[in-house]
């Protein structure tokens, strides 16, 4: 099946459960995915029972998609992300951006884990801009005219306004939210402190293995982009050692700002 064919499909599925019209995606990263336990009146499907849809493995991620009310606006949240280190094409891991905006949607707010470079643990920080170094692009293939153009800028990816929006309302609620360029690379293995100089030098302040092919596809379909990075850890060379538990450990640590950060934004939108 043609993938317009697969996300016209998922689309009217989803719409015929009730998940209809939600106005903002929120892709919710490592261990963040609880905010999406406060939508209330919600619907909540497991992505084994979703056509076309891909399934989560890693730790830390439940697997849900969340459709419902959040700070008053109706949202599509997905519970867990698809990440290309796990063995999805790159079709599957944005495939989910594809149907928020075949649904409707007008904005999207992913969100991740993230090593630091010069920001450390605890820090949250906005995505100004993103530097692709997976050696992938998901729109690589015939292109969606539906959805955008073959050539699309990326200049204005990450949404000026979103992003205004964020730093006043972390300003009144008294959260320390940074900005900065966040880097995506595959992994799943952590960099070694020569990439992360290298990727200094490039102009980042954060290294990723996912976030860069979803804002992509999302710019590509004209959505509106807020990205929140949760620093978790020096990047490589900048702490001894790097591993999953300190990830999950601090990022445990920081979703109650998070969360009431996330909501706090999306009442504002
Ligand atoms: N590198 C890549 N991905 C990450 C990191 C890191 O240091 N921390 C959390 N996700």
């Amino acid at each position: 099946m043609s993938l317009l064919r697969k996300i016209k499909e998922t689309a009217d599925f989803l719409k015929a459960k009730g998940m209809d019209a939600p106005e903002f995606g929120l892709i919710l990263g490592s261990g963040l995915g609880e905010l999406a336990d406060e939508v209330e009146n919600a619907i909540v499907m497991d992505y084994a029972d979703i056509p076309n849809w891909g399934q989560s493995t890693v730790v830390g991620h439940a697997g849900k998609l969340v459709y419902g009310d959040l700070a008053g606006r109706k949202v599509l949240a997905l519970q867990g992300r698809f990440h290309f280190y796990e063995g999805n094409p790159m079709e599957v891991v944005t495939f989910p951006v594809r149907v928020m905006k075949a649904l409707g949607c007008t904005g999207v707010l992913v969100t991740n884990a993230a090593g630091g470079i010069g920001y450390g643990p605890g820090t949250l920080m906005a995505i100004s801009d993103h530097i692709n170094m997976t050696g992938q692009n998901p729109l690589i293939g015939e292109n969606l005219d539906e959805f955008g153009p073959r050539f699309p800028d990326m200049s204005d990816a990450y949404t000026a306004q979103y992003r205004q929006v964020a730093h006043r309302v972390a300003e009144d609620l008294g959260i320390k939210l940074d900005t900065g360029v966040y880097l995506g690379v595959t992994g799943p293995c952590y960099e070694t402190p020569a990439e992360i100089l290298a990727y200094k030098g490039m102009g980042a302040h954060a290294v990723g293995m996912s976030t860069v092919p979803e804002v992509i596809v999302a710019a590509h379909s004209g959505l509106k982009v807020l990205g929140i990075s949760a620093i978790t850890n020096f990047a490589a060379g900048f702490q001894s050692e790097l591993n999953h538990e300190e990830v999950v450990e601090v990022t445990q640590q920081i979703k109650g700002d998070f969360k009431r950060l996330l909501k706090a934004i999306l009442a504002e939108l």
